[in-house]
């Protein structure tokens, strides 16, 4: 997430005002430390099975954090509170992704207006699975027939459990995904006209890479950036 923490999850924190925040999947607290230092007034709460470190430990003394020390899905469901935004950056596979969204969407974890930030939603996981734990996942989920990837399951979770949503992806750097519940009409309006300038930059810088007359940071930005969200366009036997 570092990469991505100057210019798109901190402005993103910043103006959408966010108080409350669910962090899935801390490692060390380097990206949990980087949110407490730009928002010392924020309430955080991690989830994370302290794989890397005792984050209870670690943050024993802040009183702005909470842990969880746990596995998202046996975590979400006891979690009361609702959230502004919530970053899903622990196990990366379908089967944790899926189910955490359920879970947030069932047990109303995300406040009206929030945000959903992921990390890994570009190559290499977008499509293939990651297990930290491959004995706690089911074994038919781990089959080369089961749909694998951490977009393949963002994008399945929009498929069945439809809403007003608006979806974004940033593509470099293992690839960072939006999930905005919009506050108003306007801004639904705006995201979306958001969405649709990006795809014509997309397109105009297609056309600047095949005819060369475009600067390369422009077509950077047109390659990266995609917004409004596609079905997954591979068969989950590709995805292993
Ligand atoms: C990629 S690291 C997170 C990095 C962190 N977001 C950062 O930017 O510093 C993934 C973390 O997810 C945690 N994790 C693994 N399985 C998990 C699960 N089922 N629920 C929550 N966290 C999990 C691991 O402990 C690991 O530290």
């Amino acid at each position: 997430m570092q990469y991505f923490w100057d210019w798109a999850v901190r402005p993103l924190l910043r103006t959408r005002g966010v108080k409350r925040l669910l962090e899935i999947g801390a490692s060390q607290g380097g990206n949990t430390d980087r949110i407490l230092t730009a928002f010392p007034s924020l309430s955080l709460s991690v989830v994370d099975p302290c794989l890397d470190v005792d984050l209870t430990a670690k943050y024993r003394d802040v009183p702005a954090v909470t842990v969880y020390p746990g596995r998202s899905l046996e975590m979400l469901p006891q979690l009361r509170s609702t959230y502004d935004a919530i970053l899903i950056d622990g196990d990366h596979n379908y089967y944790t992704v899926f189910n955490e969204l359920r879970l947030i969407a069932q047990g109303g974890l995300l406040a009206p207006g929030g945000m959903i930030l992921f990390h890994d939603v570009g190559e290499p996981w977008a499509f293939k699975d990651m297990y930290y734990e491959p004995e706690r996942i089911p074994e038919e989920s781990k089959s080369p027939h089961a749909p694998h990837g951490v977009l393949t399951a963002v994008e399945a979770f929009r498929r069945q459990f439809p809403t007003n949503w608006v979806w974004m992806r940033w593509r470099d750097e293992h690839g960072l995904g939006c999930l905005f519940d919009p506050r108003s009409r306007w801004e639904r309006l705006a995201l979306g006209f958001k969405s649709i300038l990006w795809q014509g930059i997309r397109w105009r810088n297609r056309l600047g890479r095949w005819t060369g007359l475009m600067p390369s940071d422009v077509i950077r930005w047109g390659r990266n950036l995609e917004s409004g969200g596609q079905p997954c366009s591979r068969s989950p036997k590709d995805a292993v």
